[in-house]
């Protein structure tokens, strides 16, 4: 718990003095130690008023998430690259709209992101889109499409499984059978590692 505060103390520092001041930071959360730690891109506009990752539209897919493999949300730790939503003003309405992180929003996180995970310890690391999977493998060039369904090694010990942003699935329909396969190709992995 303590380790937590301290990350959380550093994050919170590093902010103040940034581009990045003033606002709401959505920190991770969950178990102390978990098996598994999911990553997703970056808050939406719910998750940025509740302070907390997955819990607006993205939470929904969450719950299916953890159905299927039939874990508990408090049983693994959640959290996002980019701990800040991103916007823009809508040219429509001149409301704020979610937006893709930058590269320069992508980068400062990253540091923050290694070090939460080195905290964190999972065992197995399951990222959502491109942004995570990037982020985690370390390789600038890799797209979900190689990389999904399967579990990848990374350094000490830790296994990478890569999935399709839950988004990505509403927007493509054809991706619902890809992403399904590959939550149960997940399940399968987790049992075999006696992770489940
Ligand atoms: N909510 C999050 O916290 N992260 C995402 O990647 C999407 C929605």
């Amino acid at each position: 718990m303590q380790q937590r505060m301290t990350y959380q103390n550093q994050l919170r520092k590093a902010l103040e003095t940034s581009l990045y001041q003033g606002k709401t930071i959505v920190f991770g959360e969950g178990a102390q130690s978990p098996a598994l730690m999911m990553i997703g891109e970056a808050p939406g506009g719910e998750e940025e008023k509740q302070g907390r990752p997955f819990v607006g539209k993205a939470g929904k897919n969450l719950s299916a998430f953890l159905e299927v493999l039939g874990l508990k949300r408090e049983e693994i730790y959640i959290s996002n690259v980019v701990k800040l939503r991103p916007v823009k003003e809508s040219p429509k309405t001149g409301k704020a709209v979610n937006r893709p992180p930058s590269g320069e929003e992508i980068a400062f996180f990253l540091p923050f992101l290694q070090e939460e995970i080195a905290m964190v310890a999972p065992k197995v690391i399951v990222t959502l889109g491109n942004v995570p999977l990037k982020a985690v493998s370390g390789e600038k060039g890799a797209v979900i499409g190689d990389y999904h369904g399967k579990p990848l090694p990374l350094a000490e010990g830790r296994i990478l499984f890569a999935l399709y942003h839950p988004a990505a699935v509403i927007y493509n329909r054809s991706l619902q059978a890809v992403y399904d396969g590959d939550l149960l190709a997940l399940r399968a992995f987790l049992e075999s590692e006696g992770l489940l």
